[in-house]
Protein backbone atom coordinates (compact mmCIF):
# COMPACT_ATOMS: atom_id res chain seq x y z
CA UNK A 1 0.00 0.00 0.00
CA UNK A 2 1.34 3.29 -1.02
CA UNK A 3 1.26 6.16 1.95
CA UNK A 4 2.25 9.66 1.77
CA UNK A 5 3.55 11.83 3.60
CA UNK A 6 4.77 15.12 2.75
CA UNK A 7 8.34 16.32 2.86
CA UNK A 8 7.60 19.87 2.42
CA UNK A 9 8.77 22.14 4.77
CA UNK A 10 5.38 23.51 6.22
CA UNK A 11 4.89 19.80 7.02
CA UNK A 12 8.33 18.96 8.47
CA UNK A 13 7.80 22.08 11.25
CA UNK A 14 5.13 20.25 12.57
CA UNK A 15 6.58 16.98 12.80
CA UNK A 16 6.37 14.68 9.13
CA UNK A 17 9.17 12.91 9.70
CA UNK A 18 8.75 11.54 12.69
CA UNK A 19 5.13 10.64 11.26
CA UNK A 20 6.95 8.80 8.39
CA UNK A 21 9.07 6.92 11.15
CA UNK A 22 6.16 6.07 13.52
CA UNK A 23 4.30 4.40 10.36
CA UNK A 24 7.49 2.37 9.11
CA UNK A 25 8.63 1.66 12.53
CA UNK A 26 4.62 0.17 13.63
CA UNK A 27 4.13 -1.00 9.94
CA UNK A 28 7.43 -3.00 10.30
CA UNK A 29 6.32 -4.68 13.97
CA UNK A 30 2.70 -5.64 12.41
CA UNK A 31 3.97 -6.90 9.52
CA UNK A 32 2.44 -5.11 7.26
CA UNK A 33 3.53 -3.78 3.47
CA UNK A 34 3.70 -0.11 2.93
CA UNK A 35 5.75 2.24 0.43
CA UNK A 36 6.04 5.34 1.78
CA UNK A 37 6.50 8.30 -0.24
CA UNK A 38 7.71 11.36 0.69
CA UNK A 39 4.92 13.71 -1.26
CA UNK A 40 4.98 17.60 -1.40
CA UNK A 41 2.06 19.38 0.50
CA UNK A 42 -1.61 19.43 -0.78
CA UNK A 43 -1.07 23.35 0.77
CA UNK A 44 -3.84 22.72 3.30
CA UNK A 45 -1.55 23.55 6.08
CA UNK A 46 -3.82 23.32 9.12
CA UNK A 47 -4.39 19.81 8.38
CA UNK A 48 -0.22 19.28 8.27
CA UNK A 49 1.14 16.75 8.63
CA UNK A 50 -1.25 15.65 6.02
CA UNK A 51 -1.23 11.20 5.69
CA UNK A 52 -2.67 9.71 2.47
CA UNK A 53 -3.32 6.48 1.56
CA UNK A 54 -4.04 4.90 -1.73
CA UNK A 55 -7.06 3.10 -2.02
CA UNK A 56 -9.01 1.36 -4.77
CA UNK A 57 -11.30 4.67 -4.36
CA UNK A 58 -8.92 7.03 -4.91
CA UNK A 59 -6.60 9.09 -1.75
CA UNK A 60 -7.74 9.41 1.37
CA UNK A 61 -6.41 11.66 3.65
CA UNK A 62 -5.46 11.53 7.26
CA UNK A 63 -4.53 15.00 9.22
CA UNK A 64 -3.48 16.15 11.81
CA UNK A 65 -1.83 13.74 12.17
CA UNK A 66 0.91 13.33 15.57
CA UNK A 67 3.36 10.21 15.59
CA UNK A 68 1.50 8.85 19.08
CA UNK A 69 -1.75 9.00 16.30
CA UNK A 70 0.16 5.98 14.65
CA UNK A 71 -0.95 2.91 15.97
CA UNK A 72 -4.63 3.43 16.76
CA UNK A 73 -4.49 4.48 12.51
CA UNK A 74 -3.58 1.29 11.72
CA UNK A 75 -5.62 -0.52 13.95
CA UNK A 76 -8.67 1.79 12.19
CA UNK A 77 -7.71 0.21 8.97
CA UNK A 78 -5.59 3.01 7.65
CA UNK A 79 -4.02 1.36 4.93
CA UNK A 80 -7.67 0.50 3.60
CA UNK A 81 -8.56 4.11 4.13
CA UNK A 82 -10.66 2.76 7.13
CA UNK A 83 -12.79 5.23 10.19
CA UNK A 84 -10.66 7.46 12.60
CA UNK A 85 -11.57 10.60 14.02
CA UNK A 86 -8.24 12.16 11.88
CA UNK A 87 -10.14 10.62 8.66
CA UNK A 88 -10.87 13.91 6.41
CA UNK A 89 -12.37 11.92 3.31
CA UNK A 90 -11.34 11.11 -0.14
CA UNK A 91 -8.10 14.11 -0.74
CA UNK A 92 -9.69 15.40 -3.39
CA UNK A 93 -12.85 16.05 -2.56
CA UNK A 94 -11.88 18.21 0.41
CA UNK A 95 -13.78 21.41 -0.36
CA UNK A 96 -10.98 23.65 0.21
CA UNK A 97 -9.31 22.01 -2.61
CA UNK A 98 -12.41 20.43 -4.54
CA UNK A 99 -12.85 24.43 -5.07
CA UNK A 100 -9.35 25.84 -6.30
CA UNK A 101 -8.29 25.80 -9.78
CA UNK A 102 -5.17 24.81 -9.66
CA UNK A 103 -3.52 24.57 -13.18
CA UNK A 104 0.43 25.80 -11.54
CA UNK A 105 -0.06 23.32 -9.02
CA UNK A 106 -2.00 20.08 -10.41
CA UNK A 107 0.88 17.99 -9.50
CA UNK A 108 1.43 19.68 -6.00
CA UNK A 109 1.48 17.13 -3.31
CA UNK A 110 0.35 14.40 -5.68
CA UNK A 111 3.29 13.21 -7.09
CA UNK A 112 6.85 12.22 -5.43
CA UNK A 113 8.98 15.26 -6.27
CA UNK A 114 12.08 13.71 -7.17
CA UNK A 115 10.70 10.90 -9.76
CA UNK A 116 11.16 11.78 -12.96
CA UNK A 117 8.94 8.57 -13.67
CA UNK A 118 5.96 10.37 -11.63
CA UNK A 119 6.83 13.56 -13.45
CA UNK A 120 6.56 12.13 -16.62
CA UNK A 121 3.33 10.35 -15.69
CA UNK A 122 1.79 13.54 -15.21
CA UNK A 123 2.39 15.67 -18.31
CA UNK A 124 5.72 15.79 -17.17
CA UNK A 125 7.86 17.43 -20.03
CA UNK A 126 5.32 17.80 -22.34
CA UNK A 127 5.36 21.40 -22.57
CA UNK A 128 9.21 21.42 -23.26
CA UNK A 129 8.90 18.41 -25.91
CA UNK A 130 6.41 21.38 -27.86
CA UNK A 131 8.75 23.79 -27.35
CA UNK A 132 11.63 21.75 -28.43
CA UNK A 133 9.61 21.88 -31.76
CA UNK A 134 8.94 25.33 -32.27
CA UNK A 135 12.09 27.97 -33.22
CA UNK A 136 12.27 30.69 -30.59
CA UNK A 137 9.91 33.43 -31.73
CA UNK A 138 6.99 30.75 -32.19
CA UNK A 139 7.79 30.03 -27.66
CA UNK A 140 7.99 33.39 -27.11
CA UNK A 141 4.16 34.35 -29.54
CA UNK A 142 2.51 31.29 -27.38
CA UNK A 143 3.98 32.96 -24.13
CA UNK A 144 3.07 36.61 -24.84
CA UNK A 145 -0.52 35.32 -25.96
CA UNK A 146 -1.44 33.45 -23.09
CA UNK A 147 -1.14 37.04 -21.22
CA UNK A 148 1.08 35.55 -18.45
CA UNK A 149 2.86 38.29 -16.37
CA UNK A 150 5.38 38.34 -13.84
CA UNK A 151 4.43 36.32 -11.17
CA UNK A 152 7.15 38.09 -8.64
CA UNK A 153 4.94 41.07 -8.25
CA UNK A 154 5.44 43.33 -10.85
CA UNK A 155 3.40 41.45 -13.02
CA UNK A 156 5.33 42.77 -16.54
CA UNK A 157 4.34 41.11 -19.61
CA UNK A 158 6.26 37.46 -19.27
CA UNK A 159 6.11 37.26 -23.34
CA UNK A 160 7.62 40.84 -23.89
CA UNK A 161 10.40 40.50 -21.30
CA UNK A 162 10.92 37.37 -23.47
CA UNK A 163 10.84 38.93 -26.70
CA UNK A 164 13.41 41.27 -25.64
CA UNK A 165 15.88 38.73 -24.82
CA UNK A 166 15.29 37.10 -27.80
CA UNK A 167 15.73 40.30 -29.86
CA UNK A 168 19.12 41.50 -28.10
CA UNK A 169 21.92 40.03 -30.00
CA UNK A 170 24.71 38.43 -27.44
CA UNK A 171 27.38 35.20 -27.69
CA UNK A 172 26.23 34.58 -24.23
CA UNK A 173 22.42 35.04 -22.46
CA UNK A 174 21.18 33.81 -19.30
CA UNK A 175 18.23 32.51 -17.51
CA UNK A 176 17.85 33.64 -13.87
CA UNK A 177 15.13 32.56 -11.70
CA UNK A 178 14.52 35.31 -8.86
CA UNK A 179 13.23 32.14 -5.61
CA UNK A 180 14.53 34.82 -2.98
CA UNK A 181 10.86 35.09 -2.07
CA UNK A 182 11.55 37.43 1.01
CA UNK A 183 7.81 38.40 1.07
CA UNK A 184 6.58 37.84 4.51
CA UNK A 185 3.90 35.09 4.31
CA UNK A 186 4.52 34.03 0.78
CA UNK A 187 5.34 30.36 0.37
CA UNK A 188 4.46 29.47 -3.31
CA UNK A 189 8.04 29.04 -5.00
CA UNK A 190 8.99 27.63 -1.83
CA UNK A 191 6.63 24.64 -2.15
CA UNK A 192 7.28 24.36 -6.03
CA UNK A 193 11.32 23.95 -5.66
CA UNK A 194 10.57 21.22 -2.54
CA UNK A 195 7.30 19.67 -4.13
CA UNK A 196 7.20 20.30 -8.18
CA UNK A 197 11.48 20.95 -8.79
CA UNK A 198 11.27 19.39 -12.08
CA UNK A 199 8.24 22.19 -13.59
CA UNK A 200 10.73 24.93 -12.39
CA UNK A 201 13.57 23.19 -14.85
CA UNK A 202 11.42 22.57 -17.70
CA UNK A 203 10.01 26.24 -17.87
CA UNK A 204 13.07 27.75 -17.28
CA UNK A 205 14.58 25.13 -20.13
CA UNK A 206 11.77 26.30 -22.26
CA UNK A 207 12.91 30.05 -21.71
CA UNK A 208 16.26 28.69 -22.94
CA UNK A 209 15.13 27.38 -26.24
CA UNK A 210 13.13 30.61 -26.15
CA UNK A 211 15.80 33.39 -26.32
CA UNK A 212 18.50 31.32 -27.24
CA UNK A 213 20.28 31.28 -23.87
CA UNK A 214 23.14 28.30 -22.81
CA UNK A 215 23.38 28.84 -19.24
CA UNK A 216 20.60 29.08 -15.63
CA UNK A 217 20.93 30.13 -12.31
CA UNK A 218 18.37 29.63 -9.72
CA UNK A 219 19.14 32.09 -6.73
CA UNK A 220 17.79 30.63 -3.39
CA UNK A 221 17.27 31.87 -0.24
CA UNK A 222 19.73 30.66 2.26
CA UNK A 223 16.79 30.30 4.46
CA UNK A 224 14.84 27.89 2.60
CA UNK A 225 17.37 24.62 3.30
CA UNK A 226 15.26 21.93 2.20
CA UNK A 227 14.34 23.63 -1.44
CA UNK A 228 18.25 24.07 -2.03
CA UNK A 229 19.13 20.29 -1.36
CA UNK A 230 15.68 19.18 -3.21
CA UNK A 231 16.31 21.31 -6.22
CA UNK A 232 19.93 20.78 -6.42
CA UNK A 233 19.03 17.09 -6.30
CA UNK A 234 16.41 17.50 -9.34
CA UNK A 235 18.78 19.19 -11.55
CA UNK A 236 21.45 16.12 -11.42
CA UNK A 237 18.65 13.83 -11.83
CA UNK A 238 17.27 15.52 -15.14
CA UNK A 239 20.47 16.57 -16.10
CA UNK A 240 21.11 12.82 -15.98
CA UNK A 241 18.33 12.10 -18.05
CA UNK A 242 19.15 14.47 -20.77
CA UNK A 243 16.86 17.33 -19.73
CA UNK A 244 19.76 19.42 -19.10
CA UNK A 245 23.12 20.13 -20.57
CA UNK A 246 24.80 19.92 -23.61
CA UNK A 247 22.17 18.60 -25.76
CA UNK A 248 18.69 19.02 -24.15
CA UNK A 249 16.46 15.93 -25.63
CA UNK A 250 19.27 15.24 -27.84
CA UNK A 251 18.22 18.44 -29.80
CA UNK A 252 21.43 20.13 -30.17
CA UNK A 253 20.61 23.20 -28.07
CA UNK A 254 22.67 23.33 -24.50
CA UNK A 255 21.74 24.09 -20.95
CA UNK A 256 22.89 24.11 -18.21
CA UNK A 257 21.59 25.00 -14.64
CA UNK A 258 22.77 25.81 -11.20
CA UNK A 259 21.64 26.61 -7.76
CA UNK A 260 22.79 30.01 -6.02
CA UNK A 261 22.17 30.47 -2.48
CA UNK A 262 21.41 34.04 -1.19
CA UNK A 263 22.30 35.00 2.34
CA UNK A 264 19.53 37.03 4.19
CA UNK A 265 19.36 40.34 2.44
CA UNK A 266 15.42 41.52 1.33
CA UNK A 267 16.61 43.70 -1.20
CA UNK A 268 18.81 40.64 -3.26
CA UNK A 269 15.24 39.75 -4.43
CA UNK A 270 14.69 43.32 -6.31
CA UNK A 271 16.39 41.90 -9.57
CA UNK A 272 19.70 43.99 -10.14
CA UNK A 273 20.75 43.50 -6.49
CA UNK A 274 20.31 39.89 -6.93
CA UNK A 275 22.31 40.17 -10.04
CA UNK A 276 25.11 41.72 -8.18
CA UNK A 277 24.62 38.63 -5.53
CA UNK A 278 24.96 36.46 -8.13
CA UNK A 279 28.10 37.76 -9.57
CA UNK A 280 29.61 37.64 -6.22
CA UNK A 281 29.19 41.50 -5.20
CA UNK A 282 26.99 43.22 -2.43
CA UNK A 283 23.72 43.06 -3.27
CA UNK A 284 23.53 46.63 -4.26
CA UNK A 285 20.86 47.95 -6.52
CA UNK A 286 21.51 48.83 -10.06
CA UNK A 287 20.23 51.83 -11.72
CA UNK A 288 17.78 50.83 -14.72
CA UNK A 289 18.24 51.28 -17.59
CA UNK A 290 20.16 49.42 -18.84
CA UNK A 291 17.51 46.55 -18.49
CA UNK A 292 18.27 43.25 -17.43
CA UNK A 293 16.75 42.16 -20.33
CA UNK A 294 19.43 44.31 -22.62
CA UNK A 295 22.43 44.70 -20.07
CA UNK A 296 21.95 41.80 -17.30
CA UNK A 297 24.04 39.25 -15.19
CA UNK A 298 27.25 39.66 -16.17
CA UNK A 299 26.25 42.48 -18.81
CA UNK A 300 24.01 40.08 -21.13
CA UNK A 301 20.73 39.79 -21.88
CA UNK A 302 18.81 37.79 -19.11
CA UNK A 303 15.61 36.60 -18.61
CA UNK A 304 14.93 37.39 -14.84
CA UNK A 305 11.27 35.35 -13.51
CA UNK A 306 9.77 34.20 -10.52
CA UNK A 307 9.79 31.01 -9.90
CA UNK A 308 5.67 30.46 -10.54
CA UNK A 309 6.49 32.44 -13.91
CA UNK A 310 8.86 30.00 -15.47
CA UNK A 311 6.70 27.10 -13.84
CA UNK A 312 3.49 28.40 -15.90
CA UNK A 313 5.83 28.09 -18.92
CA UNK A 314 4.94 24.48 -19.57
CA UNK A 315 2.05 24.34 -19.10
CA UNK A 316 0.85 27.36 -21.60
CA UNK A 317 2.98 25.77 -23.76
CA UNK A 318 1.36 21.94 -23.59
CA UNK A 319 -2.15 23.28 -23.60
CA UNK A 320 -1.80 26.18 -25.32
CA UNK A 321 -1.91 29.87 -25.53
CA UNK A 322 -5.60 30.16 -25.14
CA UNK A 323 -6.71 27.14 -22.38
CA UNK A 324 -4.11 29.73 -19.79
CA UNK A 325 -5.54 33.06 -21.24
CA UNK A 326 -9.34 32.19 -20.83
CA UNK A 327 -8.63 31.87 -16.99
CA UNK A 328 -9.23 35.33 -15.05
CA UNK A 329 -10.42 38.56 -16.06
CA UNK A 330 -10.08 41.57 -17.47
CA UNK A 331 -5.49 42.06 -18.55
CA UNK A 332 -5.02 39.67 -15.45
CA UNK A 333 -4.81 36.20 -17.52
CA UNK A 334 -4.54 32.47 -15.57
CA UNK A 335 -4.33 32.15 -12.00
CA UNK A 336 -2.60 33.26 -9.09
CA UNK A 337 -1.59 30.90 -6.21
CA UNK A 338 -2.47 32.95 -3.38
CA UNK A 339 -1.09 31.66 0.32
CA UNK A 340 -3.30 33.04 3.21
CA UNK A 341 -1.02 33.09 5.96
CA UNK A 342 -1.09 34.98 9.35
CA UNK A 343 -4.04 35.04 11.93
CA UNK A 344 -6.11 32.56 9.53
CA UNK A 345 -7.96 29.56 10.75
CA UNK A 346 -7.16 27.55 7.94
CA UNK A 347 -3.96 28.72 6.67
CA UNK A 348 -2.68 27.33 3.35
CA UNK A 349 -2.72 27.59 -0.69
CA UNK A 350 -5.04 28.51 -3.10
CA UNK A 351 -4.98 28.73 -6.53
CA UNK A 352 -7.33 30.28 -8.61
CA UNK A 353 -8.20 32.30 -11.63
CA UNK A 354 -8.10 36.47 -10.67
CA UNK A 355 -11.42 37.89 -10.27
CA UNK A 356 -12.19 36.29 -6.69
CA UNK A 357 -12.56 38.02 -3.99
CA UNK A 358 -10.51 38.92 -0.94
CA UNK A 359 -13.57 38.06 0.97
CA UNK A 360 -14.16 34.42 -0.66
CA UNK A 361 -10.54 33.84 0.21
CA UNK A 362 -10.49 35.08 3.86
CA UNK A 363 -14.14 33.16 4.74
CA UNK A 364 -15.20 30.82 2.08
CA UNK A 365 -11.59 29.36 2.19
CA UNK A 366 -9.43 31.16 5.61
CA UNK A 367 -12.74 30.35 7.67
CA UNK A 368 -12.28 33.46 9.18
CA UNK A 369 -9.75 34.32 12.01
CA UNK A 370 -7.75 31.70 14.41
CA UNK A 371 -8.47 33.46 17.04
CA UNK A 372 -11.80 33.93 16.22
CA UNK A 373 -12.15 37.58 16.80
CA UNK A 374 -12.86 39.61 13.79
CA UNK A 375 -10.54 40.22 11.37
CA UNK A 376 -9.16 43.82 11.06
CA UNK A 377 -6.87 44.12 8.51
CA UNK A 378 -5.11 42.03 5.29
CA UNK A 379 -2.08 43.20 4.30
CA UNK A 380 -1.85 41.88 0.57
CA UNK A 381 1.52 41.53 -1.82
CA UNK A 382 3.91 41.56 1.19
CA UNK A 383 5.48 43.66 3.43
CA UNK A 384 5.32 46.35 0.82
CA UNK A 385 1.66 45.87 0.24
CA UNK A 386 -0.79 47.80 1.30
CA UNK A 387 -3.32 46.80 4.30
CA UNK A 388 -7.23 46.34 3.32
CA UNK A 389 -10.39 46.94 5.15
CA UNK A 390 -13.09 45.23 5.21
CA UNK A 391 -15.16 47.96 3.06
CA UNK A 392 -12.47 46.32 0.15
CA UNK A 393 -12.69 42.95 0.34
CA UNK A 394 -15.31 42.84 -2.51
CA UNK A 395 -13.27 44.20 -4.83
CA UNK A 396 -11.54 41.53 -7.29
CA UNK A 397 -8.55 39.95 -7.14
CA UNK A 398 -7.14 41.44 -9.90
CA UNK A 399 -4.12 43.33 -10.46
CA UNK A 400 -5.79 46.71 -12.19
CA UNK A 401 -8.48 47.23 -9.88
CA UNK A 402 -5.93 46.58 -6.66
CA UNK A 403 -4.23 49.12 -8.29
CA UNK A 404 -7.00 51.46 -8.83
CA UNK A 405 -7.23 51.35 -5.19
CA UNK A 406 -3.43 52.17 -4.42
CA UNK A 407 -3.03 48.62 -3.26
CA UNK A 408 -0.94 45.51 -5.08
CA UNK A 409 -1.85 41.95 -5.54
CA UNK A 410 2.27 41.16 -5.21
CA UNK A 411 3.43 37.26 -5.23
CA UNK A 412 0.11 36.76 -3.75
CA UNK A 413 0.83 36.86 -0.12
CA UNK A 414 -1.92 37.44 1.96
CA UNK A 415 -1.48 37.86 6.02
CA UNK A 416 -4.17 38.65 8.19
CA UNK A 417 -4.81 40.83 11.08
CA UNK A 418 -7.34 40.83 14.01
CA UNK A 419 -9.10 43.74 15.80
CA UNK A 420 -5.91 43.26 18.07
CA UNK A 421 -3.76 44.97 16.20
CA UNK A 422 -2.12 48.28 16.35
CA UNK A 423 -1.87 49.94 12.61
CA UNK A 424 0.53 53.02 13.76
CA UNK A 425 2.12 50.06 15.14
CA UNK A 426 2.06 48.23 11.87
CA UNK A 427 3.34 51.51 9.78
CA UNK A 428 6.04 52.08 12.33
CA UNK A 429 7.26 48.19 11.18
CA UNK A 430 7.12 48.98 7.80
CA UNK A 431 9.55 51.89 8.07
CA UNK A 432 11.84 50.13 10.68
CA UNK A 433 11.86 47.32 8.19
CA UNK A 434 12.94 49.55 5.25
CA UNK A 435 15.33 50.86 7.26
CA UNK A 436 16.84 47.57 8.27
CA UNK A 437 16.56 45.89 4.67
CA UNK A 438 17.86 49.39 2.56
CA UNK A 439 20.64 48.49 0.58
CA UNK A 440 21.05 52.54 1.41
CA UNK A 441 22.09 53.38 -2.30
CA UNK A 442 19.24 56.55 -2.79
CA UNK A 443 18.86 59.06 -0.21
CA UNK A 444 14.64 58.92 -0.21
CA UNK A 445 15.02 55.10 1.36
CA UNK A 446 18.16 55.22 3.11
CA UNK A 447 17.67 58.33 5.38
CA UNK A 448 13.71 58.79 5.22
CA UNK A 449 12.37 55.31 6.36
CA UNK A 450 15.04 55.94 9.93
CA UNK A 451 12.95 59.43 9.67
CA UNK A 452 9.76 57.87 9.04
CA UNK A 453 10.19 55.89 12.47
CA UNK A 454 10.84 58.75 14.42
CA UNK A 455 7.78 60.67 12.83
CA UNK A 456 5.75 57.98 13.45
CA UNK A 457 6.97 57.41 17.24
CA UNK A 458 5.86 61.07 17.85
CA UNK A 459 2.25 60.76 16.32
CA UNK A 460 1.90 57.86 18.94
CA UNK A 461 3.21 59.78 21.45
CA UNK A 462 1.13 62.72 20.26
CA UNK A 463 4.21 65.31 20.12
CA UNK A 464 2.97 67.87 17.26
CA UNK A 465 0.52 65.16 15.88
CA UNK A 466 -0.93 66.93 13.21
CA UNK A 467 1.90 68.38 12.27
CA UNK A 468 3.95 65.35 11.95
CA UNK A 469 1.06 63.44 10.40
CA UNK A 470 1.46 66.74 7.24
CA UNK A 471 5.03 65.39 7.49
CA UNK A 472 4.26 61.76 7.46
CA UNK A 473 2.51 61.83 4.17
CA UNK A 474 5.26 64.46 2.62
CA UNK A 475 7.70 62.02 3.56
CA UNK A 476 6.03 58.98 1.79
CA UNK A 477 5.39 61.35 -0.63
CA UNK A 478 9.24 61.83 -1.41
CA UNK A 479 9.82 57.76 -0.79
CA UNK A 480 7.05 56.83 -3.44
CA UNK A 481 8.58 59.00 -6.30
CA UNK A 482 12.13 59.93 -5.23
CA UNK A 483 13.30 55.91 -4.09
CA UNK A 484 15.25 53.84 -7.07
CA UNK A 485 13.62 50.64 -6.43
CA UNK A 486 10.46 49.35 -4.77
CA UNK A 487 12.17 48.75 -1.51
CA UNK A 488 11.65 52.33 -0.62
CA UNK A 489 9.17 53.17 -3.51
CA UNK A 490 6.81 50.76 -1.96
CA UNK A 491 7.16 51.16 1.74
CA UNK A 492 4.04 54.40 1.78
CA UNK A 493 1.54 51.59 0.67
CA UNK A 494 1.45 49.81 4.35
CA UNK A 495 2.37 53.19 5.79
CA UNK A 496 -0.18 55.26 4.00
CA UNK A 497 -3.26 52.42 3.81
CA UNK A 498 -3.01 51.67 7.82
CA UNK A 499 -3.04 55.87 8.30
CA UNK A 500 -5.89 56.30 5.93
CA UNK A 501 -7.72 53.15 6.91
CA UNK A 502 -7.10 53.21 10.17
CA UNK A 503 -6.84 56.91 11.55
CA UNK A 504 -8.24 55.91 15.52
CA UNK A 505 -4.85 54.07 15.71
CA UNK A 506 -2.91 57.18 15.24
CA UNK A 507 -4.87 59.24 17.49
CA UNK A 508 -6.74 60.91 15.12
CA UNK A 509 -10.38 61.58 15.28
CA UNK A 510 -11.24 61.10 11.27
CA UNK A 511 -10.02 60.09 7.81
CA UNK A 512 -7.24 63.06 6.42
CA UNK A 513 -6.56 61.59 3.01
CA UNK A 514 -3.84 64.11 1.51
P1 LIG B 1 9.44 46.77 -12.39
O1 LIG B 1 8.07 47.19 -12.74
O2 LIG B 1 10.53 47.75 -12.39
O3 LIG B 1 9.90 45.63 -13.39
C1 LIG B 1 9.21 44.47 -13.64
C2 LIG B 1 10.02 43.59 -14.56
O4 LIG B 1 9.84 43.94 -15.91
C3 LIG B 1 11.52 43.65 -14.34
O5 LIG B 1 12.04 42.36 -14.54
C4 LIG B 1 12.00 44.59 -15.41
O6 LIG B 1 13.35 44.39 -15.74
C5 LIG B 1 11.08 44.21 -16.53
N1 LIG B 1 10.86 45.23 -17.56
C6 LIG B 1 10.33 46.47 -17.38
N2 LIG B 1 10.22 47.10 -18.56
C7 LIG B 1 10.67 46.25 -19.51
C8 LIG B 1 10.78 46.29 -20.93
N3 LIG B 1 10.41 47.38 -21.62
N4 LIG B 1 11.29 45.23 -21.58
C9 LIG B 1 11.65 44.12 -20.88
N5 LIG B 1 11.56 44.01 -19.55
C10 LIG B 1 11.08 45.06 -18.88
O7 LIG B 1 9.31 46.08 -10.96
P2 LIG B 1 10.40 45.43 -9.99
O8 LIG B 1 11.11 46.49 -9.26
O9 LIG B 1 11.20 44.41 -10.71
O10 LIG B 1 9.48 44.63 -8.98
C11 LIG B 1 8.69 45.25 -8.02
C12 LIG B 1 7.70 44.25 -7.50
O11 LIG B 1 8.35 43.23 -6.79
C13 LIG B 1 6.69 44.83 -6.54
O12 LIG B 1 5.50 45.06 -7.23
C14 LIG B 1 6.53 43.79 -5.47
O13 LIG B 1 5.23 43.29 -5.47
C15 LIG B 1 7.47 42.70 -5.87
N6 LIG B 1 8.18 42.13 -4.74
C16 LIG B 1 8.16 40.77 -4.61
C17 LIG B 1 8.79 40.12 -3.57
C18 LIG B 1 8.70 38.63 -3.45
O14 LIG B 1 9.10 38.06 -2.41
N7 LIG B 1 8.21 37.92 -4.45
C19 LIG B 1 9.54 40.88 -2.58
C20 LIG B 1 9.52 42.29 -2.79
C21 LIG B 1 8.87 42.88 -3.85
FE1 LIG C 1 18.46 50.74 -2.21
FE2 LIG C 1 16.24 51.53 -0.93
FE3 LIG C 1 17.12 52.95 -2.95
FE4 LIG C 1 16.09 50.49 -3.37
S1 LIG C 1 14.98 52.28 -2.65
S2 LIG C 1 17.94 51.37 -4.30
S3 LIG C 1 16.78 49.46 -1.49
S4 LIG C 1 18.21 52.60 -1.01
Amino acid sequence: TKIFVPRDSAALAVGADDVAAALQREAAQRGLAIELVRNGSRGLFWLEPLVEVATPAGRIAYGPVAPEDVPALLDAGLLAGGAHALRQGATDDIPYLARQERLTFARMGITDPLSLADYEAHQGWAGLRRALALDGAAIVQEVTQSGLRGRGGAAFPAGIKWRTVQQTAAEQKYIVCNADEGDSGTYSDRMTLEGDPFMLIEGMAIAALAVGATRGYIYIRSEYPHAIATMQEAIRRASAAGFLGASICGSGHAFELEVRKGAGSYVCGEETAMLESIEGKRGVVRAKPPLPAIEGLFGQPTVINNVITFATAPLILARGAQFYRDYGMGRSHGTLPFQLAGNIKHGGLVEKAFGLTLRELLIDFGGGSASGRPIKAVQVGGPLGAYIPASQWDVPLDYEAYAAMGAVLGHGGIVVHDDTADMAQLARYAMEFCAIESCGKCTPCRIGSTRGVEVIDRIKADQQREQQVVLLRDLCDTMLHGSLCAMGGMTPYPVLSALNHYPQDFGLAAVQEA
